[in-house]
Order: structure tokens, then sequence, then C-alpha cells
């Protein structure tokens, strides 16, 4: 279980007045406001219910549309199991769903705040998500950041989604209103599977627009995979992410447990672990899983920022929960970036500290003694 994030209120000036909007301090939601005020200020009559937004990172569109009056017929599908917790604080009667729950034509209004943290095929996967739950004639918001790439975005949205049928622009933002008129786009170009070469070895990894290094194995995640520890025993990969230090891990005498709180992470490994014949138990979880008997080994490549800035708070909560959950003779092996800090991230959590290798400005640790040791034995 990953420490408490506590939940944080700040407030948005609407056309009608000003909102609260609660959401956990590690999502990034409040850089999408302004997003949200060009749309309440542009559109000025109610859209057709039920709304939708996916990739939410919180509940500011149902607050906004409850602002104005709007149904309360709307859904919110994030990610993660973090922005899950943002926006269940401030949904109201909006409904919380699952990516692989949302329906065709289950909705009339399509909102995406193009988050350009999500990238390039990530933003664009969001789209052809949201796309998908339209009916042709349903309309889908695009809104982003002109100078984060939404104009190259929303370029190639026509042949996928269907004209533009108006555009508004304040703040630095856009929002463009495409009309729903494409029922079969063309299938996304992106490599959903590779061969790849990891630790000396080939697997096919399986991947995902929305997730982490999309398009390769990044040179971090490469250097942990080739300094594991040599041992059996119980093994954690914390921050699975496609599943590529899972299946490098992944031995006759080692039980595997790879856990994300990314709910296509949780999917993307188990499909990897799949195509390379290998097993483990792959599992959604905010930080460490709980109720877990302590691991041997933990691997953790964790995240430097969970949106657009370079957040360490996140990182520094999983070392934690990692340290949480090490049995008292057990290891983290984990690599930072040279933007992370060994000094703020690891020391707090752990009393040793070894640098075992380091490459490309990444640097892979040895980390034993938790200062939260449990001290459970088994
Ligand atoms: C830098 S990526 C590493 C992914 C993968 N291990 C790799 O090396 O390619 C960090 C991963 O941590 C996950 N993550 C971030 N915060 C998390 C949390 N609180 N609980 C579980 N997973 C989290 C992200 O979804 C992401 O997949």
């Amino acid at each position: 279980m990953i420490p408490a994030t506590a939940l944080t209120w700040r407030r948005l000036r609407l056309p009608g007045g000003s909102v609260a909007i609660p959401s956990r301090a590690d999502q990034p939601g409040g850089e999408l406001d302004q997003e949200l005020r060009l749309l309440m200020r542009t559109l000025g009559r109610q859209p057709d219910a039920p709304l939708l937004e996916v990739a939410a990172w919180d509940a500011g569109l149902s607050i906004a549309a409850a602002d104005a009056g709007w149904s309360d017929d709307g859904m919110l599908v994030p990610l993660n199991a973090g922005a899950s917790e943002s926006c269940q604080a401030g949904a109201g009667a909006w409904t919380l769903l699952p990516l692989d729950e949302l329906l065709p034509a289950e909705a009339n209004f399509a909102v995406v705040r193009a988050s350009y943290w999500l990238g390039r095929a990530g933003a664009e996967w969001v789209v052809r998500a949201a796309a998908r739950a339209l009916p042709v004639g349903g309309l889908l918001a695009l809104l982003g950041d002109r100078a984060r790439g939404v104009e190259s975005l929303r370029r190639r949205l026509p042949p996928i989604v269907g004209p533009i049928i108006d555009r508004a622009v304040g703040e630095h933002r856009r929002l463009y209103l495409f009309e729903k008129q494409v029922e079969d786009p063309p299938p996304q170009q992106f490599a959903w599977t590779s061969t790849q070469r990891i630790a000396g070895r080939e697997f096919t990894l399986c991947q995902h627009p929305t997730l982490f290094s999309p398009a390769r194995v990044d040179p971090a995640t490469a250097l942990l995979a080739e300094n594991l520890p040599d041992r059996d025993g119980r093994w954690l990969d914390l921050g699975c992410g496609s599943g590529a230090l899972t299946v490098a891990a992944a031995r006759q005498d080692r039980t595997l447990t790879a856990v994300d709180w990314s709910y296509v992470a949780v999917e993307t490994t188990g499909r990897t672990l799949a195509a390379n014949g290998l097993e483990a138990e792959v599992r959604l979880a905010d930080g460490a899983p709980t109720g877990e008997q302590p691991f041997d080994v933990i691997l953790c490549y964790p995240p430097f920022h969970v949106g657009p800035r370079v957040d360490h708070g996140p990182a520094a909560r999983l070392i934690r929960a990692a340290g949480a959950c090490l049995a008292p003779d057990g290891e983290l092996r984990v690599v930072l970036t040279s933007a992370q800090s060994p000094r703020d991230l690891l020391q707090p959590s752990f009393r040793e500290i070894t640098p075992v290798a380091s490459a490309h400005g990444a640097q892979v640790f040895s980390c034993r003694q938790p200062t939260t040791a449990r001290g459970r034995r088994r």
C-alpha cells in the first residue's frame, strides 16, 4: 500500500462563478484547468447528454457541468487508480467507468483534454477511445495547449473522427469541436508488439501508446534489467509498465508479482508475459500490493513525473512503499535517472544504499534495511 496522499482542493473561476475541485496531490488535473475554462466559456448551451471525459485526471468536468446546470448524466474514464481516486472525490452523480467498459455510442458529447505528457500516440489513442463511444453525429471537444502539440493532433483527426465544426481560442489554449462522421477509422499506426533485446535475451514486448516509453525499452530500464540480483524468492516489479522488467526477471526459482496503478499497464504486462510463455501474478495496485508476504527483491524504475513537471513526490512515495513490504534481508533494486536524486529519494527510506551500475545518465542502486522495516519474518 502506498502512504496516503492527501486530497487538495483548488478553486477554478468559471463563467458562472468559482468552483472547488478535489484531487490527489500526485495528479496533474490542475494543469488542464485552462482547457476546462475555455470549454465552459465556449459552449453556451448544454451539450446533449450523456457526457464523457476520457483520460480524466480529476472530476473537474463534472463539477463544472454541475455548476453550469447541465445534465448530471455523465461518465469519467480515468487511466489509473490515482486519477480514479481524484475523480471519485468530486464526481457527484457522474459514473466512473473503466476503459474496457466504455461501450460504442454510449455518450453524445465527449471531451478530451489532450495532456501532452501522454505523448503523441497516447493522445491520439485517447481521442480514438472517446470517438468510439459516440454515435455518428455525436460531438467531440478536443482541448489542448497550442504550444504543446494540440495543432498537430487536430490535423490528424478528421480522417479518424470527422470534420471540425467549430473552434475557439483562449489563454493559449485551443478548442476544436469535431462531429463524428467516421464509423470505421483506420487502425492507429503504432507498433503494438516488437522484439526487444533485454539483458542479452530476446523478448516479445507488448506496448501501448499511453504507457511509459511506448516505442522502445528505455535505457534506464535496460540498465536495471542488466543488473538484477542473482537470487531466488519472492520478487515484485513495482510499476511494471509494459512488463519489460517483469519478463527480464522471470526465472523458475522466483515467484513473480508485477503491479502498476495504470489499468492499461496491468493488461499490457499480462500480454507481454503471455507472448513470452512466462508467468507472474499481475495486479492493479497504488504502490506496493497490500496483505502480501514480504518480498525478497523489489524492482522499481520510479516515475519522475506524473504530469507535466518533474515531481519527486510520487517516486518518493513508491520507494517508501517498497521499503514497507520488503523481507528483513530483502533488497530494493532501483534505477534513477539523472533528474532524480538518490539523496532525496532513497536515503529517507533505506539505511544501506549501494551503487551497482551506471550508464546513459542512469544509475542502479541496491537498497537494504528500510527505515520503515516491519520486521516480519517468514
Ligand atoms: C518510469 S515508468 C517504468 C515502467 C517500467 N517498469 C519500465 O521500466 O518500462 C514508472 C511506472 O510506475 C507506474 N506508477 C506510477 N505511480 C504508481 C503508483 N502509485 N503505484 C503503482 N504504479 C505506479 C507508472 O504507471 C509507470 O508504469
